[in-house]
C-alpha cells in the first residue's frame, strides 16, 4: 500500500463517518459513461451504494459521461440510445430525480469551459504519467492516445469541480483521476483565491462477482446479466453458466471459482449466505444451483424489472428527466464559471 493509496483511504473512512453524523453536508458526484445498458455487477457493486446515500440524505448529481466514449473508440455507437437505457435503468432502481440531478456533460457548455483555465495547471509530462489512462488504453487495445483522452483526466476535474462536489465514490482504478482533481482544485485555490473543495474519494467495496463464464464481467464477452432482461433471458444466461462436474455443491471460491460465484450472486440477491445455500442444495448439481439462482436473481430484480417497463412505455417521461437535470447542472456550472471568471479576472460588463 502507497502513501498516496493510503491517505486517500483514510479520506474514505473518513468521508464514511461523516455520512453518519452531517450527511447534508455532502454533496456527491457519480459519473458512468454510456455504453450500454447496465448488468447486475454494477447494480451491486455501486448503483447501491448510491441508493443507500441517497436514502440517507446526501445530495448526488449523477453524471452521464458522454464525451468520455470517444476517448478509447472511434465509433461511439448509438449514444442517445445508450443514454436513455441507463437513464431507466437509474430511475428502475430507485435514483429519484425529485433528489438526484441526472444529466450528460456534453449539455454544459459552462461545464466544459472550465477546461481551459484547469488545464493550464496541470503539465503534460503529469497527463503522461497518469497510470489509469495508461491502462484504459491498453485495455481498449489502442496504442496511440488522443489528446482529449490524454486530457480526460482535467475533464473528470471539471466534472467533478463544476458542482463543488466534496465526495465522488469510485473504485480503486479511478483514485489517479481524483488526486488529479484535488491538485487542480488546489492550484486553483492558491493561484485565484479559495474556490473549490478538495473531494475525496468514496471508496466502494468491490462484491468480485464475475459473469457466468467465470470471468471478468463484460457486455462484450456476453456474460452479463443485464438489469433489463426478461425473466427468460435471465433463465437461458444462467443456464448456460459453467459449473463443475461435482455434483455435490459446496462453497470453495479457491478450488470452484465458478460455483462459488453462482453461490454468491445468489446469496446477494437473497441476502443470505452462500455457504449455507450450498448446503441447502447439496447433491443436487449444477441444474439445483442454477434453478435456485435463477430463481434468486428473477425474484430480486422482479420490481425494478416491472418499474423499467413501465417508465420504457413512455419515452416523454426519461426525456424530461434529462431535460430538467440538463438545466439544473447548467445553472450550476454557470455559476461556478461566473466565480471562476470573477477570480481570474475576466468577469466583463
Ligand atoms: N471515468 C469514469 C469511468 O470510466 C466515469 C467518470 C467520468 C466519472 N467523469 C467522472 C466518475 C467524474 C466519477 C467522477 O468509470
Amino acid at each position: 500500500m502507497n502513501d498516496s493509496f493510503r491517505a486517500a483511504a483514510e479520506r474514505s473512512a473518513a468521508i464514511e463517518a461523516r455520512i453518519a453524523t452531517d450527511p447534508g453536508s455532502l454533496r456527491m458526484l457519480t459519473g458512468d459513461r454510456p455504453t450500454g445498458a447496465l448488468h447486475i455487477g454494477h447494480y451491486f457493486g455501486s448503483i447501491q451504494n448510491r441508493l443507500k446515500l441517497q436514502s440517507e440524505g446526501v445530495e448526488i448529481i449523477q453524471l452521464i459521461a458522454d464525451y468520455q466514449v470517444i476517448t478509447d473508440r472511434e465509433v461511439g455507437g448509438d449514444i442517445r440510445g445508450n443514454v436513455h437505457q441507463l437513464l431507466l435503468d437509474y430511475l428502475a432502481s430507485g435514483l429519484d430525480p425529485e433528489r438526484a440531478t441526472i444529466f450528460t456533460h456534453s449539455a454544459v457548455p459552462a461545464l466544459n469551459q472550465l477546461l481551459l483555465p484547469f488545464l493550464s495547471l496541470v503539465s503534460v509530462a503529469e497527463l503522461q504519467r497518469n497510470p489509469t489512462v495508461k491502462e484504459e488504453a491498453a485495455t481498449a487495445g489502442i496504442t496511440s492516445i488522443n489528446g482529449l483522452m490524454l486530457t480526460y483526466p482535467v475533464h473528470q476535474a471539471a466534472d467533478i469541480l463544476f458542482c463543488k462536489a466534496n465526495v465522488v465514490p469510485v473504485g480503486k482504478d479511478q483514485l489517479p483521476h481524483i488526486e488529479q482533481t484535488r491538485v487542480v482544485a488546489r492550484r486553483f485555490n492558491e493561484r485565484y483565491g479559495a474556490t473549490f473543495p478538495e473531494p475525496g474519494a468514496l471508496l466502494s467495496e468491490v462484491t468480485n462477482l464475475l459473469g457466468t463464464d467465470g470471468t471478468k464481467m463484460s457486455k462484450s464477452k456476453g456474460n452479463v446479466i443485464e438489469l433489463r432482461m426478461s425473466a427468460d433471458e435471465t433463465a437461458r444466461k444462467i443456464k448456460g453458466a459453467k459449473t463443475d462436474s461435482d455434483r455435490k455443491i459446496t462453497y470453495d471460491p479457491d478450488g470452484r471459482p465458478e460455483v462459488a460465484n453462482l453461490l454468491k450472486l445468489a446469496a446477494m440477491c437473497e441476502d443470505g449466505d452462500p455457504a449455507t445455500i450450498a448446503d441447502e442444495i447439496g447433491d443436487g448439481g449444477g441444474g439445483a444451483l442454477k434453478g435456485r439462482v435463477t430463481e434468486a436473481v428473477n425474484t430480486y430484480f422482479a420490481p425494478l424489472r416491472a418499474r423499467r417497463t413501465e417508465l420504457a412505455a413512455d419515452a416523454s417521461i426519461v426525456d424530461e428527466i434529462l431535460v430538467g437535470g440538463n438545466q439544473r447542472a447548467n445553472e450550476i456550472a454557470d455559476t461556478t464559471l461566473a466565480e471562476v471568471r470573477e477570480k481570474m479576472g475576466m468577469s466583463y460588463p
